[in-house]
Protein backbone atom coordinates (compact mmCIF):
# COMPACT_ATOMS: atom_id res chain seq x y z
CA UNK A 1 0.00 0.00 0.00
CA UNK A 2 0.97 3.63 -0.63
CA UNK A 3 1.41 6.02 1.95
CA UNK A 4 1.73 9.24 1.22
CA UNK A 5 3.90 11.64 3.16
CA UNK A 6 3.99 15.32 3.01
CA UNK A 7 6.85 17.50 3.72
CA UNK A 8 5.36 20.73 4.69
CA UNK A 9 7.65 22.25 7.02
CA UNK A 10 9.79 24.47 4.73
CA UNK A 11 10.11 28.30 5.25
CA UNK A 12 10.17 29.17 1.36
CA UNK A 13 11.84 32.35 2.20
CA UNK A 14 12.28 33.14 -1.77
CA UNK A 15 8.66 34.25 -1.86
CA UNK A 16 8.95 36.57 0.69
CA UNK A 17 7.03 38.73 1.75
CA UNK A 18 3.99 36.25 0.23
CA UNK A 19 5.18 33.46 2.35
CA UNK A 20 5.83 34.39 5.78
CA UNK A 21 7.91 32.36 9.25
CA UNK A 22 3.96 31.83 10.48
CA UNK A 23 2.55 31.46 6.88
CA UNK A 24 5.16 29.47 4.87
CA UNK A 25 5.14 28.91 1.08
CA UNK A 26 3.31 25.70 0.66
CA UNK A 27 0.04 26.97 2.69
CA UNK A 28 -0.37 29.57 0.37
CA UNK A 29 -3.31 30.05 -2.58
CA UNK A 30 -0.88 30.86 -5.65
CA UNK A 31 -3.46 30.68 -8.02
CA UNK A 32 -6.74 29.38 -7.82
CA UNK A 33 -8.52 28.56 -4.68
CA UNK A 34 -6.30 26.15 -3.20
CA UNK A 35 -3.41 26.46 -1.72
CA UNK A 36 0.09 24.60 -2.63
CA UNK A 37 -0.38 21.84 -0.02
CA UNK A 38 -3.89 20.82 -0.76
CA UNK A 39 -3.17 20.39 -4.35
CA UNK A 40 -0.35 18.45 -3.23
CA UNK A 41 -2.83 16.07 -1.69
CA UNK A 42 -5.68 16.41 -4.22
CA UNK A 43 -3.27 15.60 -6.66
CA UNK A 44 -3.21 11.63 -5.26
CA UNK A 45 -6.81 11.10 -6.45
CA UNK A 46 -6.75 8.62 -8.91
CA UNK A 47 -3.94 6.82 -6.89
CA UNK A 48 -4.69 3.47 -4.71
CA UNK A 49 -3.10 5.06 -1.16
CA UNK A 50 -3.68 4.85 2.24
CA UNK A 51 -4.55 8.37 3.90
CA UNK A 52 -2.22 10.71 3.44
CA UNK A 53 0.47 11.61 6.79
CA UNK A 54 1.60 15.33 7.07
CA UNK A 55 4.86 16.31 9.04
CA UNK A 56 5.25 19.74 9.65
CA UNK A 57 6.21 22.16 12.55
CA UNK A 58 4.55 22.27 16.00
CA UNK A 59 3.90 26.42 14.85
CA UNK A 60 2.29 25.41 12.03
CA UNK A 61 -0.10 22.75 13.49
CA UNK A 62 -3.43 24.68 13.01
CA UNK A 63 -3.22 26.17 9.35
CA UNK A 64 -2.10 22.60 8.29
CA UNK A 65 -5.09 20.89 10.30
CA UNK A 66 -7.72 23.34 8.84
CA UNK A 67 -6.46 23.37 5.11
CA UNK A 68 -6.47 19.32 5.27
CA UNK A 69 -10.50 19.42 6.92
CA UNK A 70 -11.18 21.91 4.22
CA UNK A 71 -10.42 19.51 1.80
CA UNK A 72 -12.34 16.80 3.52
CA UNK A 73 -10.01 13.95 2.99
CA UNK A 74 -9.03 11.52 5.77
CA UNK A 75 -5.45 11.84 7.07
CA UNK A 76 -3.10 9.21 9.06
CA UNK A 77 -2.33 11.93 11.30
CA UNK A 78 0.00 15.17 11.53
CA UNK A 79 3.43 14.77 13.10
CA UNK A 80 4.44 17.32 14.83
CA UNK A 81 7.95 18.44 14.77
CA UNK A 82 9.23 20.85 17.67
CA UNK A 83 11.99 22.18 15.46
CA UNK A 84 13.32 21.72 12.16
CA UNK A 85 15.69 19.30 11.57
CA UNK A 86 15.47 19.01 7.83
CA UNK A 87 14.10 16.25 5.78
CA UNK A 88 16.17 13.69 6.86
CA UNK A 89 15.27 13.48 10.22
CA UNK A 90 11.23 14.14 9.01
CA UNK A 91 11.26 11.56 6.84
CA UNK A 92 12.34 9.40 9.45
CA UNK A 93 9.96 9.78 12.35
CA UNK A 94 6.66 9.38 9.20
CA UNK A 95 8.81 5.88 8.42
CA UNK A 96 8.98 5.35 12.18
CA UNK A 97 5.47 6.05 12.55
CA UNK A 98 4.38 3.85 9.46
CA UNK A 99 6.17 0.85 10.78
CA UNK A 100 4.74 1.14 14.29
CA UNK A 101 1.70 -0.91 13.92
CA UNK A 102 3.81 -3.84 11.72
CA UNK A 103 3.37 -2.90 8.39
CA UNK A 104 5.49 -1.52 5.63
CA UNK A 105 4.16 0.44 3.34
CA UNK A 106 5.38 2.12 0.28
CA UNK A 107 5.92 5.89 1.49
CA UNK A 108 5.36 8.20 -1.20
CA UNK A 109 7.21 11.60 -0.03
CA UNK A 110 6.10 14.60 -1.79
CA UNK A 111 6.86 18.35 -0.80
CA UNK A 112 3.84 20.33 0.12
CA UNK A 113 4.92 23.27 -2.23
CA UNK A 114 5.73 21.95 -5.98
CA UNK A 115 3.40 22.51 -8.62
CA UNK A 116 2.62 19.84 -11.46
CA UNK A 117 0.55 20.55 -14.40
CA UNK A 118 0.17 16.84 -15.73
CA UNK A 119 -1.13 14.90 -12.50
CA UNK A 120 -2.30 12.26 -15.19
CA UNK A 121 1.52 11.69 -16.01
CA UNK A 122 2.49 12.18 -12.40
CA UNK A 123 0.43 9.46 -11.43
CA UNK A 124 1.60 6.90 -14.34
CA UNK A 125 5.13 7.56 -12.62
CA UNK A 126 4.54 6.79 -9.00
CA UNK A 127 2.60 3.98 -10.41
CA UNK A 128 5.86 3.00 -11.92
CA UNK A 129 8.15 3.32 -9.28
CA UNK A 130 5.86 1.62 -7.05
CA UNK A 131 6.38 -1.85 -8.39
CA UNK A 132 10.28 -0.86 -8.56
CA UNK A 133 9.38 0.61 -4.75
CA UNK A 134 8.15 -3.19 -3.85
CA UNK A 135 11.41 -4.37 -4.67
CA UNK A 136 13.25 -2.89 -2.05
CA UNK A 137 14.63 -0.02 -4.38
CA UNK A 138 14.96 3.57 -3.54
CA UNK A 139 13.16 5.36 -5.75
CA UNK A 140 13.51 9.23 -6.86
CA UNK A 141 11.87 11.29 -9.68
CA UNK A 142 13.66 12.38 -12.53
CA UNK A 143 12.94 16.17 -14.16
CA UNK A 144 14.81 16.46 -17.79
CA UNK A 145 16.38 19.76 -16.51
CA UNK A 146 17.28 22.71 -19.28
CA UNK A 147 19.49 24.86 -17.45
CA UNK A 148 22.20 24.26 -14.63
CA UNK A 149 19.95 25.22 -11.31
CA UNK A 150 22.44 24.94 -8.17
CA UNK A 151 19.49 24.53 -6.23
CA UNK A 152 19.03 21.23 -7.14
CA UNK A 153 20.08 17.59 -6.65
CA UNK A 154 21.26 15.39 -9.64
CA UNK A 155 21.12 12.06 -10.65
CA UNK A 156 22.91 10.85 -13.24
CA UNK A 157 21.39 7.91 -15.55
CA UNK A 158 23.15 4.68 -15.37
CA UNK A 159 22.10 1.30 -17.14
CA UNK A 160 17.93 0.80 -17.98
CA UNK A 161 16.06 -1.33 -15.54
CA UNK A 162 12.05 -1.63 -15.95
CA UNK A 163 10.33 1.83 -15.79
CA UNK A 164 13.47 3.99 -15.28
CA UNK A 165 17.45 3.56 -14.71
CA UNK A 166 19.97 2.56 -12.08
CA UNK A 167 21.13 6.00 -10.25
CA UNK A 168 25.12 6.10 -10.89
CA UNK A 169 25.43 8.53 -8.47
CA UNK A 170 23.10 11.30 -6.87
CA UNK A 171 25.14 14.68 -6.45
CA UNK A 172 22.86 17.35 -3.85
CA UNK A 173 22.79 21.13 -5.10
CA UNK A 174 26.31 21.14 -7.05
CA UNK A 175 28.13 23.99 -7.74
CA UNK A 176 27.53 26.18 -11.19
CA UNK A 177 30.79 25.07 -13.41
CA UNK A 178 29.34 21.26 -12.02
CA UNK A 179 25.62 21.86 -12.70
CA UNK A 180 26.27 23.03 -16.22
CA UNK A 181 28.85 20.07 -17.36
CA UNK A 182 26.00 17.91 -16.08
CA UNK A 183 23.43 19.64 -18.26
CA UNK A 184 25.63 19.67 -21.13
CA UNK A 185 26.63 15.83 -20.92
CA UNK A 186 22.64 14.99 -20.87
CA UNK A 187 23.33 12.11 -18.93
CA UNK A 188 21.80 13.84 -15.89
CA UNK A 189 17.95 14.48 -14.12
CA UNK A 190 17.13 17.10 -11.67
CA UNK A 191 15.87 15.48 -8.47
CA UNK A 192 12.11 16.33 -8.24
CA UNK A 193 12.28 16.21 -4.08
CA UNK A 194 9.66 13.33 -4.31
CA UNK A 195 10.34 9.46 -3.15
CA UNK A 196 9.10 6.57 -2.84
CA UNK A 197 10.36 3.75 -1.20
CA UNK A 198 9.58 0.74 1.76
CA UNK A 199 9.45 2.78 5.43
CA UNK A 200 11.88 -0.83 6.42
CA UNK A 201 14.32 0.43 3.09
CA UNK A 202 14.47 4.01 4.59
CA UNK A 203 15.60 2.92 7.70
CA UNK A 204 17.82 0.67 7.47
CA UNK A 205 19.95 3.49 4.86
CA UNK A 206 19.61 6.06 7.48
CA UNK A 207 20.79 3.42 9.82
CA UNK A 208 24.04 2.67 7.97
CA UNK A 209 24.59 6.03 6.90
CA UNK A 210 23.51 8.28 10.05
CA UNK A 211 23.12 6.22 12.64
CA UNK A 212 22.93 9.68 14.59
CA UNK A 213 19.82 10.87 12.57
CA UNK A 214 18.21 7.68 12.90
CA UNK A 215 19.14 6.93 16.77
CA UNK A 216 18.01 10.50 17.54
CA UNK A 217 14.70 10.32 15.46
CA UNK A 218 13.92 6.50 16.89
CA UNK A 219 14.58 8.04 20.49
CA UNK A 220 12.05 10.73 19.98
CA UNK A 221 9.26 8.83 18.87
CA UNK A 222 9.66 6.40 21.81
CA UNK A 223 7.59 8.94 23.70
CA UNK A 224 4.67 10.30 21.83
CA UNK A 225 1.54 12.45 23.14
CA UNK A 226 -1.72 12.26 20.13
CA UNK A 227 -4.12 14.75 20.65
CA UNK A 228 -6.49 14.85 17.97
CA UNK A 229 -5.35 15.49 14.66
CA UNK A 230 -1.79 15.92 16.06
CA UNK A 231 1.34 13.61 16.97
CA UNK A 232 3.91 15.27 19.03
CA UNK A 233 6.99 13.81 19.72
CA UNK A 234 10.00 13.71 22.66
CA UNK A 235 11.38 17.36 21.96
CA UNK A 236 14.45 17.07 23.41
CA UNK A 237 15.19 13.80 22.18
CA UNK A 238 14.62 15.69 18.50
CA UNK A 239 15.96 18.79 19.43
CA UNK A 240 19.44 16.41 19.76
CA UNK A 241 19.05 14.68 16.06
CA UNK A 242 21.23 16.21 13.37
CA UNK A 243 20.17 18.76 10.81
CA UNK A 244 20.62 17.09 7.49
CA UNK A 245 18.44 16.21 3.91
CA UNK A 246 17.54 12.72 2.60
CA UNK A 247 19.35 13.74 -0.35
CA UNK A 248 22.74 14.43 1.29
CA UNK A 249 22.06 11.90 4.30
CA UNK A 250 20.92 9.20 2.62
CA UNK A 251 20.44 9.65 -1.47
CA UNK A 252 24.03 10.66 -1.91
CA UNK A 253 25.25 7.85 -0.32
CA UNK A 254 22.83 4.61 -0.80
CA UNK A 255 24.07 1.91 -3.49
CA UNK A 256 20.11 1.08 -4.58
CA UNK A 257 18.84 3.90 -5.81
CA UNK A 258 16.69 3.96 -9.36
CA UNK A 259 15.73 7.06 -11.11
CA UNK A 260 12.35 7.11 -12.90
CA UNK A 261 11.86 9.85 -15.59
CA UNK A 262 8.77 12.41 -14.44
CA UNK A 263 7.73 14.35 -17.42
CA UNK A 264 4.90 16.28 -15.88
CA UNK A 265 5.02 19.67 -15.89
CA UNK A 266 7.08 19.82 -12.86
CA UNK A 267 7.94 23.66 -11.22
CA UNK A 268 9.48 23.80 -7.39
CA UNK A 269 8.31 27.06 -8.18
CA UNK A 270 11.05 28.55 -6.18
CA UNK A 271 10.78 32.03 -6.33
CA UNK A 272 8.94 35.14 -7.75
CA UNK A 273 10.25 34.12 -11.44
CA UNK A 274 9.54 30.58 -11.90
CA UNK A 275 6.04 31.42 -9.92
CA UNK A 276 5.69 33.85 -13.00
CA UNK A 277 6.54 30.99 -15.87
CA UNK A 278 4.06 28.47 -14.14
CA UNK A 279 1.12 30.90 -14.09
CA UNK A 280 -1.59 31.86 -16.84
CA UNK A 281 -0.86 35.04 -18.47
CA UNK A 282 -2.27 37.91 -20.58
CA UNK A 283 -1.77 38.77 -23.80
CA UNK A 284 1.05 40.98 -22.72
CA UNK A 285 2.97 38.44 -20.76
CA UNK A 286 1.83 39.79 -17.15
CA UNK A 287 0.28 38.02 -13.97
CA UNK A 288 -1.82 40.23 -11.97
CA UNK A 289 -3.14 39.00 -8.76
CA UNK A 290 -5.73 41.79 -7.50
CA UNK A 291 -6.83 45.22 -8.24
CA UNK A 292 -3.82 46.50 -10.90
CA UNK A 293 -4.04 48.95 -13.98
CA UNK A 294 -1.32 49.14 -16.16
CA UNK A 295 -0.38 50.61 -19.13
CA UNK A 296 2.79 49.73 -21.19
CA UNK A 297 3.53 46.82 -19.21
CA UNK A 298 5.12 43.19 -19.99
CA UNK A 299 5.83 40.06 -18.59
CA UNK A 300 5.07 41.31 -15.00
CA UNK A 301 3.93 39.58 -12.09
CA UNK A 302 1.58 41.51 -9.51
CA UNK A 303 0.30 40.34 -5.75
CA UNK A 304 -1.95 43.55 -5.38
CA UNK A 305 -2.88 43.04 -1.73
CA UNK A 306 -5.18 45.31 -0.46
CA UNK A 307 -4.53 47.99 -3.00
CA UNK A 308 -5.09 49.49 -6.75
CA UNK A 309 -1.37 48.70 -7.66
CA UNK A 310 -0.34 50.61 -11.11
CA UNK A 311 2.25 50.45 -13.56
CA UNK A 312 3.27 52.23 -16.62
CA UNK A 313 6.17 51.55 -18.90
CA UNK A 314 7.62 48.66 -16.74
CA UNK A 315 8.65 45.16 -17.82
CA UNK A 316 10.27 42.03 -16.34
CA UNK A 317 9.36 43.32 -12.44
CA UNK A 318 7.67 41.29 -9.71
CA UNK A 319 5.73 43.80 -7.20
CA UNK A 320 4.21 42.61 -4.08
CA UNK A 321 2.34 44.51 -1.53
CA UNK A 322 1.03 42.74 1.56
CA UNK A 323 -0.09 44.25 5.06
CA UNK A 324 2.82 45.30 6.27
CA UNK A 325 5.88 45.10 3.17
CA UNK A 326 6.00 45.87 -0.44
CA UNK A 327 8.56 43.77 -2.47
CA UNK A 328 9.39 45.49 -6.29
CA UNK A 329 12.25 43.61 -7.91
CA UNK A 330 13.36 42.88 -11.57
CA UNK A 331 11.86 39.44 -11.89
CA UNK A 332 15.52 38.26 -13.34
CA UNK A 333 16.95 38.55 -10.05
CA UNK A 334 14.03 37.86 -7.80
CA UNK A 335 15.86 34.68 -6.51
CA UNK A 336 17.90 37.03 -4.54
CA UNK A 337 15.09 37.91 -2.34
CA UNK A 338 16.66 35.36 0.05
CA UNK A 339 19.29 38.07 1.07
CA UNK A 340 16.45 40.73 2.44
CA UNK A 341 15.60 38.27 4.60
CA UNK A 342 18.90 37.40 5.99
CA UNK A 343 19.05 40.99 6.33
CA UNK A 344 15.81 41.22 8.02
CA UNK A 345 16.47 38.43 10.14
CA UNK A 346 19.70 40.02 10.70
CA UNK A 347 18.26 42.96 12.42
CA UNK A 348 15.90 41.28 14.64
N1 LIG B 1 8.39 18.49 7.78
C1 LIG B 1 9.45 19.11 7.29
N2 LIG B 1 10.48 19.43 8.15
N3 LIG B 1 9.47 19.48 6.01
C2 LIG B 1 10.56 20.12 5.56
C3 LIG B 1 11.66 20.45 6.38
C4 LIG B 1 11.60 20.07 7.77
O1 LIG B 1 12.51 20.32 8.57
N4 LIG B 1 12.57 21.12 5.64
C5 LIG B 1 12.06 21.18 4.40
N5 LIG B 1 10.83 20.61 4.34
C6 LIG B 1 9.94 20.44 3.18
C7 LIG B 1 9.76 21.72 2.40
O2 LIG B 1 8.55 22.36 2.79
C8 LIG B 1 9.67 21.19 0.98
O3 LIG B 1 8.34 20.82 0.69
C9 LIG B 1 10.52 19.93 0.98
O4 LIG B 1 10.58 19.53 2.34
C10 LIG B 1 11.93 20.10 0.39
O5 LIG B 1 12.65 21.01 1.18
P1 LIG B 1 13.42 22.25 0.56
O6 LIG B 1 14.09 22.98 1.67
O7 LIG B 1 12.50 23.01 -0.34
O8 LIG B 1 14.53 21.51 -0.29
P2 LIG B 1 15.33 22.09 -1.52
O9 LIG B 1 14.42 22.77 -2.47
O10 LIG B 1 16.50 22.87 -1.03
O11 LIG B 1 15.92 20.77 -2.23
C11 LIG B 1 15.13 19.59 -2.43
O12 LIG B 1 14.18 19.78 -3.48
C12 LIG B 1 14.76 20.01 -4.80
C13 LIG B 1 13.63 20.13 -5.80
O13 LIG B 1 12.73 21.12 -5.43
C14 LIG B 1 16.10 18.47 -2.77
O14 LIG B 1 15.41 17.24 -2.71
C15 LIG B 1 16.76 18.67 -4.13
O15 LIG B 1 17.56 17.55 -4.46
C16 LIG B 1 15.67 18.84 -5.18
O16 LIG B 1 16.26 19.04 -6.47
MG1 LIG C 1 12.47 23.44 -2.36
Amino acid sequence: MILPVIMAGGSGTRLWPLSRGNFPKQFLTLSGKASMLQNTISRLQGIEHAPVMLICNEEHRFIAAEQVRQLGVKHNGILLEPVGRNTAPAIALAAFKAVEAGQDPLLLVLAADHVIEDVAAFQQSVSQAAELAATGKLVTFGIVGDKPETGYGYIKRGAACEHGFVVDCFVEKPDLATAKAYIASGDYYWNSGMFLFKASRYLAELKAYCPDIYAACELAMQVQNNDSDFVRIDKAAFEACPDDSIDYAVMEQTKDAVVVPMDAGWSDVGGFAALWEVSAKDAAGNVFNGDVKSVDTKNTLVFGGNKLITTVGVEDLVIVNTKDAVLVAHKDQSQHVKAIVGQLKAEL
